[in-house]
């Protein structure tokens, strides 16, 4: 019954943390799935979470469905968290399952507003973000926008790909916490960039998974200002699966921004008739407990604490890892500058294949780290297997 089916190939990424899984080599370390671990290991449930979610099991009335659009207290909190600077009334917004369904909607909405639209990526990305959107029937045309030696953005280029591209076209953007590199553009790149797209007419999916893993939730939301301030479109995907940490719960938004507020309706429209087709509404649990948390002062206070202690966690594992400097022929400084869960070394598919098979170390074939897993009193057995490894 089914002719056209081809066999496909696993997820690579998520394949590789099954792998990792299974290995039974004490010295195992799992740096492959973006996923907060904190010093034993764990991915732990937030104490507002679990307190939200106490409160949701004493008090909630139903279990009825949400409606398309999902849960407006949480799409609220959600958009004067991320975007406090950008009028409610220019934005249109869906609750649903996850980032990567907020990109997929997107991209579907993109394709449905102009069937011929190319959308630009800049390479390295999310090892996810080309199948989706070439799923969605946009024209994905790709062009390398980070020199791995030099740990450095290629700002010019993505400069010239904007003003060459055609009025209407999309362009992806990751202007916090970038995946897979950690290496975000500086405030006047960003606004450079943000200048450009509104001069040519192209629509900004900007994609926003690791909000508060950067600086803190209210420097990233200012840096986003900056860029979303200078926009007269875009589209805003937002994750809470990392700085919640309730990754499989599904909670994420899309948010479309149009000044002036005339096709807020629209959009609207087509976001709800686009979802109704596809998940129809979205899942509750996850949303609940994020507006529950976001809508009470103590809850949200202690939240922020615990993201930022999270955070400063990671931070702290930069610095260790940076103070090694140069190990074999790899360059670890640069990682104490970057921002967000990752980076990514020139470690090449022969010193990765080494790392999983003579020291169970697991990191993608892109060589990119989930510095955000690593627990710091493993720096030194890391940096002892890349070295080993380099040396064989
Ligand atoms: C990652 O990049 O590791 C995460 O965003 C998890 C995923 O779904 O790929």
């Amino acid at each position: 019954p089914f002719p056209c089916l081809q066999p496909q190939p696993a997820d690579p990424l998520l394949s590789l943390a099954q792998i990792a899984g299974a290995d039974r080599r004490p010295s195992r370390l799992d740096l492959s799935v973006g996923v907060y671990r904190d010093e034993a290991g764990r991915t732990p449930v937030m104490r507002a979470v679990k307190a939200a979610e106490h409160r949701l099991a004493e008090t909630q009335p139903t279990k009825a469905y949400l409606g398309i659009l999902g849960n407006a207290v949480f799409l609220d909190h959600v958009r004067a968290l991320v975007m406090p600077g950008v009028d409610a009334q220019d934005v249109a917004a869906i609750q649903t399952p996850g980032g990567t369904a907020a990109l997929r909607l997107a991209a579907e909405l993109l394709a449905a507003g102009k069937p011929d639209r190319t959308i630009w990526v800049g390479t390295p990305t999310w090892s996810n973000h080309l199948p989706l959107l070439g799923e969605a029937r946009l024209d994905v045309r790709c062009f390398p926008a980070f020199d791995i030696a030099t740990q450095a953005p290629l700002v010019d280029r993505m400069l010239d790909i904007i003003a060459a591209a055609a009025p209407g076209d999309a362009f992806l953007l990751q202007p916090l916490c970038h995946n897979p590199t950690g290496v975000d553009l500086m405030p006047d790149a960003l606004a450079a960039i943000a200048d450009a797209l509104a001069a040519r007419g192209v629509v900004p999916l900007i994609d926003i998974a690791y909000h508060g893993f950067g600086r803190s939730l209210d420097e990233d939301s200012e840096r986003l200002s900056a860029l979303l301030d200078r926009l007269p479109h875009a589209l805003l995907t937002y994750s809470c699966s990392k700085n919640f940490g309730l990754y499989r719960e599904r909670a994420g938004a899309l948010f479309s921004i149009n000044r002036g507020g005339a096709l807020r309706d629209l959009i609207t429209g087509n976001l709800q008739a686009l979802a109704r087709t596809s998940w129809s509404m979205p899942p509750d649990h996850g949303a609940a407990v994020v507006a529950t948390i976001l809508g009470d002062a103590a809850l949200a206070a202690d939240w922020r604490q615990e993201l930022a202690a999270m955070v400063a966690r990671v931070h702290a594992v930069r610095q260790a890892l940076a103070g090694h400097g140069v190990v074999g022929a790899i360059d670890l400084g640069p990682v104490a500058g970057q921002s967000g869960m990752f980076s990514l070394l020139p470690f090449g598919a022969e010193l990765v294949a080494r790392l999983r098979g003579d020291h169970a170390v697991y990191i993608p074939d892109s060589g990119r780290i989930n510095i955000a897993g690593l627990a710091a009193e493993r720096v030194d057995g890391f940096v002892a297997a890349l070295r080993a490894a380099q040396m064989r």
